[in-house]
């Protein structure tokens, strides 16, 4: 699919509530090591929505990404499919998502997914999960 494409699914308006939602969510992060924030806000192919931060724990390799804490959250409520996710953090430039993350969201994506990945500045580039993760292992793989 074509972002051109992706991006007719979304109005400016639309885009721009999500990513302030996603940024107010940024206050909610536990990052008392790495004090680097990030948010996730997700909508589900039933147009239900779910948020998560990151989590971070005195034992530092148990901390948690905030795409990776709001997926299994949705899932635990039904979720299927990602129908937008909406990541964002301090970066200068859109947020880029961890490689452990782009598996997970590889994982409930399918070409309708659109991922808006965005700042506190509100700078936003929007993509598939195939252009973060191309020749991704995935269920079809199995
Ligand atoms: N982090 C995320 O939450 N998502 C990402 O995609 C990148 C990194 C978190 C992990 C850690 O709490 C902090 O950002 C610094 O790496």
């Amino acid at each position: 699919m074509k972002i051109s494409d992706i991006k007719m699914k979304l109005t400016e308006k639309e885009i721009s509530n999500y990513i302030d939602e996603a940024n107010n969510m940024l206050k909610n992060a536990y990052v008392p090591y790495s004090k680097f924030p990030v948010a996730a806000l997700l909508i589900d192919e039933q147009g239900r929505k779910f948020k998560g931060v990151n989590v971070e724990n005195a034992s530092y390799g148990l901390g948690i990404c905030a795409e990776r804490n709001v997926i299994p959250t949705a899932v635990s409520e039904g979720m299927k499919k990602i129908r937008f996710l909406v990541i964002t953090g301090g970066t200068p430039e859109p947020i880029s998502p961890c490689g452990a993350c782009r598996q997970v969201i590889y994982e409930f994506s399918d070409e309708e997914t659109v991922i808006i990945l965005t700042n506190k500045e509100k700078k936003y580039k929007i993509c598939s999960i195939k252009e973060l993760l191309p020749y991704a292992f995935g269920p079809e793989d199995l």
